[in-house]
């Protein structure tokens, strides 16, 4: 009804600032989904069922939120969004490979991912996990072999990748998230979100950045800070929503269990600050990562206005 139309409409300006922008930038989903539905990975006929397993779950869907947001912050340098698409691949790996272990029995022990049965349902836990050791060195060796740049550059790209997937990034973050290492301080929940979610988030904005040698002068310089800082809490913004969705999203809409970190006992942003506070939060970062946006660049930034209002606003 047009009420609840308006209502929502001056929710959505206290929410942004501006006016929410609708909609996903398909045309760069489909561009990775093709990308990666081309990728094979086992010379080895004996390995044939190692690839099944990894691309079982490479190719179960999946929103592709972070090689989108490479191919669209290439857009906004005003380069070709296609040509990140070998980073944007890595990237998709090394994100497939955290939720497959994620949802082995002796991390999350969840049985649907994606919308079908994890990995290690379907493969068993001994696949599963090398599967997963499979996506992560794949995506090194994909984007070492297949993504063109200047060398110092493509090193300088994947050593942030590598960084924010190793101990000070991801891993750490899932090593302190599953052996429950957060006090329970504001600091330390949202420590635990930066690093386990919002690096390899941020990376999928900083390492094209590094990739086309943003940040070699002075002005660059600048337009790195300010891209990071939108990278950084937009991260954290997709982890709070996650632990939202964990609690009010279905299980058909999320194609993973409902209610995972309650079972769990897992301290998230619902569990500390109850639902209405987590949404406060949600907000004043998504409004963070707006503002964040807007000082990295005034054109071109499209698309990363749509991907930032998808994460605050998703039910998938
Ligand atoms: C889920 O990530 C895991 C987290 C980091 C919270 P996504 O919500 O991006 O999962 P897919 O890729 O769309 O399945
Ligand atoms: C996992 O966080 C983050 C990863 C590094 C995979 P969650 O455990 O909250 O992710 P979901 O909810 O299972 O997708
Ligand atoms: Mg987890
Ligand atoms: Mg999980
Ligand atoms: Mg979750």
């Amino acid at each position: 009804p047009p009420g609840s139309r308006r209502r929502r409409g001056s929710c959505r300006v206290r929410a942004a600032g501006a006016r929410l922008t609708e909609g996903y930038p398909d045309h760069l989903r489909e561009e990775v989904e093709a990308y990666l539905a081309g990728l094979r990975f086992a010379d080895e006929p004996a390995a044939a069922g190692l690839e099944e397993a990894m691309r079982y779950s490479l190719l179960a869907g999946g929103k592709r939120i972070r090689p989108v947001l490479a191919l669209a912050t290439a857009r906004a340098l005003g380069r070709d969004p296609l040509g990140v698409l070998a980073l944007g691949a890595a990237l998709e790996l090394i994100h497939t490979y955290s939720l497959i272990h994620d949802d082995l029995p002796a991390m999350d022990d969840d049985d649907l991912r994606r919308g079908r049965p994890t990995c290690h349902v379907r493969y068993g836990e001994d696949v599963a996990i090398l599967a997963g050791d499979g996506l992560y060195a794949e995506a090194f060796r994909h984007v070492l072999s297949a993504q063109a740049a200047e060398p110092a550059h493509l090193l300088a790209a994947v050593c942030e990748l590598a960084a924010a997937t190793g101990v000070n990034g991801m891993v750490g973050g899932q090593y302190i998230d599953v052996k429950g290492l957060v006090d329970g301080g504001a600091a330390s929940l949202r420590r635990l979100h930066e690093l386990k979610t919002g690096r390899l988030i941020g990376a999928s904005v900083e390492c094209v950045l590094l990739l086309l040698g943003v940040g070699d002068g002075a002005s660059g310089g600048s337009t790195l800070t300010h891209f990071r800082s939108f990278a950084a809490e937009l991260g954290l913004l997709f982890q709070i929503v996650d632990d939202i969705l964990d609690v009010t999203g279905t299980e058909v809409t999320l194609g993973k269990p409902q209610g995972s970190d309650e079972r769990h006992g897992k301290l998230t942003y619902v569990s500390s600050y109850g639902l209405e506070g987590a949404r406060e939060m949600a907000l004043e970062s998504h409004r963070s990562a707006r503002a964040a946006l807007a000082r990295a660049s005034r054109n071109g930034t499209g698309e990363l206005e749509q991907i930032t209002d998808f994460i605050y606003t998703r039910t998938t």
